[in-house]
């Protein structure tokens, strides 16, 4: 067999050997799941999957209808269920509040609440998993009567400096209250700079930042918003004055640089499947840990089509996972952690 050349563009050079067929046959590697095994490219784990979850108090937990399949979680259902993620080997958990209507305000006070529902559900979880690692949202939206992830200015405007001002005293609580990571969430410039600082004066020098640093504006987050009860605050409002353009790419590795370089360990791609380019684009010039989040409306599409016998649950979740890892997601944000984690252990028993 010798070389007689490459084929293929510049960027994914393929030799082709002298007469390549029957001496190649592609198919021989796929022909038993032995060889299949030996040539796997990735390889999705328990360890790569944080659960977001949702909590809430009182009448507010229960079933989402949005999310079939997804609960807001009282804290001693929480507790349960950050047991069971720690025993599978699902290393984080993602946490969601729902506030109650009283609670929320235009200027989303409630997310500085020392006695709040986060710092409450954090202090709970560390009890019951203490080797499960937290991850809070930053962002006021669960806060805001309005819905916005941030305080609107005279004209309605989302103001970025006022709100990273009330960011970062959400990041230093969460923090303070024994989160591992805080996540800003919001998309206001300069947050992860300000966090940083803030954190580092405090001595929380091992406080995580994971940044959500390419984050869409996406429709694909509405079931999330519902089971938040964030939508009908929002109404007919967008979130496009801070949330990027689906239509762009360099944009995104922009706003990845900026939070690398205002102090964000682990940046992140949002939504998840649609935005597999960024992922990979972002991988490949950063080099750096990246997290992708398969979003409320890619979970409840699956869902509704598996309902409805259309979809094979495994088979379709476990494909779009290790989809998401391929294309350079490190860490997977999923609704389906925990099944897929169990998944997981039954395949390699
Ligand atoms: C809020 C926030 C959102 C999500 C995570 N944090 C919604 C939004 O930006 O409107 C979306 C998660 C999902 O859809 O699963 N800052």
């Amino acid at each position: 067999i010798r070389y007689i050349g490459v084929t293929g563009v510049q960027t994914c050079a393929i030799p082709i050997l002298a007469g390549a067929y029957p001496l190649t046959r592609p198919r021989r590697l796929r022909q038993a799941p032995f060889v299949r095994d030996l040539v796997r490219e990735t390889r999705l784990s328990a360890g790569n999957l944080v659960q977001p979850l949702f909590v809430a108090e009182g009448d507010l937990a229960g079933p989402i209808t949005s999310m079939p399949g997804c609960d807001r979680l009282t804290l001693e259902a929480l507790c349960e269920t950050a047991q069971r993620l720690q025993t599978l080997g699902v290393p984080a958990i993602a946490l969601f509040p729902v506030i109650p209507q009283g609670r929320k305000s235009d200027r989303g006070e409630e997310a500085l609440n020392p006695e709040g529902l986060v710092p409450r559900a954090i202090a709970a979880v560390k009890q019951a998993a203490p080797q499960l690692g937290v991850i809070v949202d930053i962002a006021l939206d669960p806060y805001t009567t309005h819905g916005h992830d941030g305080l609107l200015d005279a004209e309605g405007y989302v103001d970025n400096d006022a709100t990273v001002e009330v960011l970062r005293k959400q990041a230093l609580l969460y923090a303070r209250s024994g989160a591992d990571m805080v996540a800003p969430s919001d998309m206001m410039d300069g947050r992860v700079g300000e966090i940083r600082r803030v954190l580092e004066r405090d001595g929380l020098h091992r406080t995580l930042i994971l940044s959500y640093a390419a984050k869409y504006a996406s429709a694909f987050y509405g079931p999330f918003r519902d089971a938040v009860g964030s939508s009908a605050n929002l109404g007919k409002a967008g979130k496009q004055t801070y949330q990027m353009d689906p239509a762009n790419t360099d944009e995104a590795l922009r706003e990845v640089a900026l939070d690398l370089d205002e102090g964000a360990d682990i940046v992140m791609v949002k939504p998840g499947l649609p935005y597999l380019d960024i992922i990979r684009r972002v991988k490949d010039r950063f080099g750096v840990p990246v997290a992708a989040y398969q979003v409320s409306g890619e979970y409840s599409m699956m869902q509704a089509a598996i309902a409805r016998d259309m979809l094979d649950e495994r088979g379709v979740l476990m494909e779009a996972l290790t989809c998401l890892h391929r294309a350079g997601s490190d860490i997977i944000f999923t609704y389906y952690a925990e099944r897929a984690a169990r998944w997981l252990r039954e395949s390699q028993a």
